[in-house]
């Protein structure tokens, strides 16, 4: 299924065809589609509009070496156009939390923000923040995947790596916690079919 940033998939299409790509088309990506990926990923919802994601992208060949390295050796990191990392910055969002109350809420909006997260977080230690802005960023990181494919990109989560080795690489601070690495391009290779547990294994109606 081709699709376009004029003519995208729907989301179902797009949720559909994905599958975890790990050999791509030898060519750079489109930079103003990279762009849109990563501005409709940004659309997705969090607690309080904390918006705990951060994105880095890799396109930098020795850098991406670098990043194999530290997958173990995946060969997907280097085999793809670019790499986005995906980490949450819990300790950048609390320090700007203004920035993320609704403009039209005015100077209250902000005031609120920094109470809310002040009380909410103020008596948590670095880490378990962090847990809490991991869980956020994460929904960005599967918005991510499926704004991709809709766009007519295919990627591969990644977490086997080691975190601290992609930090120093990438010159991150310690706190960030990593959602994954996510190489995309475009696929030259099917992927596996889906194999998913069945609806009624995993639901309970009430
Ligand atoms: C959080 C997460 C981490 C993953 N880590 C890796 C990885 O390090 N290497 C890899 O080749 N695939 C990785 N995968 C891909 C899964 O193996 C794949 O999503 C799963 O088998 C389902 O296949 P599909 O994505 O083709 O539907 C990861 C997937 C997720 C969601």
């Amino acid at each position: 299924m081709t699709a376009t940033a004029t003519q995208p998939l729907t989301a179902a299409q797009a949720i559909e065809t994905r599958r975890s790509i790990r050999k791509f088309v030898q060519e750079p990506i489109d930079q103003n589609d990279l762009r849109e990926v990563l501005r409709l990923a940004s659309l997705a919802p969090s607690a309080w509009n904390a918006q705990t994601w951060r994105f880095a992208v890799v396109q930098d060949p020795a850098i991406k070496e670098q990043l194999r390295e530290a997958a173990y050796g995946q060969a997907q990191v280097t085999n793809a156009p670019a790499v986005i990392v995906v980490y949450s910055d819990m300790e950048d969002t609390l320090q700007t939390v203004e920035e993320t109350a609704h403009p039209g809420m005015g100077e209250q909006g902000r005031t609120g923000q920094r109470a809310t997260f002040d009380g909410a977080f103020g008596g948590l230690d670095v880490a378990q923040r962090g847990q809490w802005g991991l869980s956020q960023a994460n929904i960005a990181f599967g918005f991510l995947m499926v704004a991709a494919r809709s766009l007519g990109y295919d990627t591969v989560p990644m977490l086997g790596f080691q975190p601290d080795k992609v930090k120093e690489i990438l010159g991150l601070p310690e706190h960030v916690q990593f959602a994954g690495l996510l190489p995309i391009g475009k696929r030259a290779e099917e992927g596996f079919p889906h194999h998913r547990h069945s609806i009624d294994r995993i639901t309970k109606f009430y």
